[in-house]
């Protein structure tokens, strides 16, 4: 279909690097602050997720610095993620931690980041180049988890690793149940502006996810909520213009078993009561025992919809040039 399926079937692989990469030794932490935007970024959103139940908090920050009060009280461990390693909101932020004197570990294929890290002798996992960001999620996620874990922050993965990596190797087979469940999920998109809703740690991230990878990869708007908030504002705003939104948006739902108890019945409920103005055209659960793979079971069923859904809209799901373009200018405006 397209380069960036290939990339999308790496993420088993991605994962098993992963696995077999040394955790660099960073004392002991549990409070962790994670810096980077996009397709790096959301891999601190991951990150938070599974250190949540070893107690540790990852804290996630999308943007500038300066380092926030709390953090320079607290001390985290910062995390900065760049695939790149030239993202100036992460740099930005990254200078500040330096001068703020935090402890930094950074994930990068290089760059500027990289070349920081090396000369503040900073611990540094360097990844393979030569992928999209957000379709090297595995090297991303996997290595910042690899940190937390070098940090006494979260237990050894490895475990983790492998079952994710069985899960994904398998879903991205041709005729898997997975491509099935993309395959109808796109279709009931057809002509339609996705809104995907989660409803707990994990499914609510995941979410996050499936709007930015239809944003980027299908080139379409999309967005996402999360249970039970929407249900204390989103719901009502179906309301006026039910002859427009029915046949513009669609609803998918994203489960798991962390979700609360009462996000179930949320869920049922607040379908009954907007379907009539916001179809709800689809639902999908986690699979496997950890939550790494219960994460990327989630993730993998929203890449390959973003890629039906780029088929559809006959567009290129490889290259961003709206963020390429955006970038050079703000670059030039520095010359
Ligand atoms: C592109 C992508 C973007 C980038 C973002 C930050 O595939 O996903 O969202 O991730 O522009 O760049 P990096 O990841 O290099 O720090």
């Amino acid at each position: 279909m397209s380069d960036m399926l290939t990339q999308i079937k790496g993420l088993a692989s991605q994962l098993r690097w992963a696995a077999e990469i040394d955790a660099p030794s960073i004392g002991t932490h549990s409070e962790v602050l994670c810096v980077g935007m996009g397709g790096s970024g959301i891999s601190g959103d991951y990150a938070a997720a599974i250190a949540e139940p070893f107690g540790t908090r990852v804290s996630v920050h999308k943007g500038y610095g300066p380092v926030p009060p709390w953090a320079i009280r607290l001390r985290p461990l910062v995390v900065a993620v760049s695939y790149s390693g030239n993202t100036e909101e992460t740099l930005d932020f990254t200078v500040s931690a330096r001068d703020t004197g935090l402890p930094v570990a950074v994930v990068t294929t290089g760059g500027r980041l990289g070349k920081m890290a090396e000369d503040e002798d900073w611990a540094k996992i360097d990844l393979p180049a030569g992928l999209q960001p957000r379709a090297a999620l595995g090297y991303l996620l996997g290595a910042a988890l690899r940190v937390l874990e070098g940090a006494h922050a979260v237990d050894d993965q490895r475990l983790a690793f492998v079952e994710a990596a069985e899960f994904a190797g398998r879903a991205v087979e041709e005729g898997s149940d997975t491509w099935k469940k993309a395959e109808e999920i796109a279709g009931a998109l057809s002509g339609r502006i996705p809104i995907i809703y989660g409803g707990g740690p994990i499914s609510g991230v995941v979410a996050q996810r499936w709007k930015t990878q239809i944003n980027e990869n299908a080139k379409m708007p999309a967005w996402w909520s999360v249970l039970p908030e929407l249900d204390h504002n989103e719901i009502t705003s179906w309301e006026t213009m039910p002859e427009v939104t029915k046949d513009l948006l669609g609803v998918v739902a994203l489960t798991d078993r962390g979700d609360h108890d009462r996000v179930a019945s949320r869920i049922d409920f607040t379908r009954d009561l907007t379907s009539d103005a916001v179809p709800w055209v689809g639902q999908v659960g986690s699979s496997g025992t950890f939550p790494l793979t219960r994460l990327v079971s989630l993730t993998v069923t929203g890449d390959l919809v973003s890629l039906l859904l780029a088929e559809q809209a006959g567009v290129d799901p490889v290259p961003v040039n709206t963020i390429e373009k955006l970038k050079k200018l703000l670059a030039k405006e520095d010359e």
